[in-house]
């Protein structure tokens, strides 16, 4: 099966905002609006974060006599209005439904009625659709029901990024592309920790990072369509009442060297950047990081390529991601003690043919130049990026 749509859509990495790890089900119209505003405010729209997105609850318990999806009490204004006011703060606007016949939270979905709910979606003004994998399947596969709203997408009058949320559990990787998709889950929820108790629910930051370094995945990752790793967990956690059942030694806030390396790894993955916090208490520090602009040029690089691990050995990783110009180094120490990190620019993805590059720290913005060797400090659970161009 291949897909001849044409790919305007998610050219780059899609970047936004999604309601669901700060507000869960308890999700109003009111939150949206104020997450709109906060986009502005921030100065996160003018990053590049453009698409605000509410995830499962929206929708009433009920579909109407037709089987059409209807907002539920707490959106009074209706999905169109509220799809208006984001348009008029120079946002974008998505919305969240499921691949089966209820969504993850019990409430009605699209299986069945993927054209019937395209068309609201079109109506509405939605530009960007979250599609879950929960409720009754009716037997049918990942790539059937996910073909059937990509085919639906593909049929009404307005552009759509299909956000497939499968989980990675029959690799989307493999299919997502050639379903419509833009981006596709590549694992599972990820929570506001930097390791989750394996008997608990969702994954920590490092091991979705192990989780991304394991599968196959990189090769059909690219302009318009991309791995995603979840939302980021910047500004997350126990503050939020979300980790407070949790043994003490992991209900604390990400650290900032934890929160840096969890931004540095998803830039470097070339991961859809969709930041899950509540943005009205978001820090100076959380800010900064989400904005930080040598970053963000990694993860928004046209080129489209997906960071790979080089090696790991011990507490030592060093992954590097091709850019159009040059590339990107990642130096990640996993122990409790600072160390020196090296690599070469031959054992990383760094364009050949040169005897001297220019190197950019993407924290501190220092530049020095190279002959090839590359080393960096790292503070532990910390990541330094560097940015090597030839010369
Ligand atoms: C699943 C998804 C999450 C979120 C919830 C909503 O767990 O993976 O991202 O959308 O459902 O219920």
């Amino acid at each position: 099966m291949t897909d001849d749509r044409p790919r305007q859509l998610g050219r780059t990495p899609p970047m936004g905002w999604n309601s669901w790890n700060a507000f869960s089900c308890d999700v109003t119209e009111a939150d949206i609006r104020t997450a709109a505003d906060a986009l502005v405010d921030t100065g996160l729209r003018e990053a590049g974060y453009e698409y605000v997105v509410v995830d499962d609850c929206w929708m009433a318990g009920e579909t109407d006599s037709e089987g059409r999806l209807q907002p539920s009490a707490d959106f009074p204004n209706g999905i169109a209005a509220l799809a208006d006011y984001v348009h008029d703060s120079g946002l974008k606007f998505g919305l969240y439904s499921s691949a089966g016949t209820e969504t993850c939270q019990g409430y009605p979905a699209s299986l069945g009625r993927e054209r019937l709910h395209a068309e609201q979606f079109a109506e509405w003004g939605v530009d960007y659709l979250k599609y879950d994998n929960c409720g009754d399947h009716r037997g049918r596969d990942a790539i059937d029901r996910y073909g059937a709203m990509g085919d639906a997408l593909a049929s009404v009058d307005r552009e759509i990024v299909y956000s497939i949320c499968e989980w990675g559990e029959h690799a989307p990787w493999r299919w997502g592309r050639n379903v419509g998709g833009h981006l596709w889950r590549a694992t599972d929820d990820l929570v506001a920790k930097w390791r989750a108790d394996p008997d608990e629910f969702g994954l920590g930051i490092a091991d979705v990072i192990n989780r991304m370094a394991a599968i196959d995945a990189a090769a059909a990752h690219g302009p318009g369509g991309w791995n995603d790793p979840d939302m980021l967990q910047i500004g997350n956690g126990p503050a939020s009442g979300q980790s407070e059942h949790e043994p003490v030694d992991v209900q604390r806030p990400l650290t900032e060297a934890e929160r840096r390396s969890h931004f540095a790894f998803w830039c470097l993955l070339a991961a859809p950047l969709m930041i899950g916090a509540d943005l009205t208490s978001l820090s100076a520090f959380d800010r900064d990081l989400l904005t930080n602009e040598r970053l963000l040029a990694i993860d928004q690089d046209p080129l489209g390529m997906q960071g790979t691990r080089d090696r790991r050995e011990g507490d030592e990783e060093v992954w590097s991601k091709r850019l159009q110009e040059g590339a990107a180094v990642l130096f990640h120490n996993r122990g409790d003690d600072a160390r020196e990190i090296s690599t070469h620019v031959t054992d990383a993805d760094v364009p050949a043919g040169s005897d001297r590059y220019r190197v950019q720290d993407c924290w501190t913005g220092n530049e020095w130049e190279t002959d090839g060797s590359l080393a960096m400090t790292v503070e532990p659970r910390d990541s330094a990026v560097i940015r090597v161009t030839p010369r």
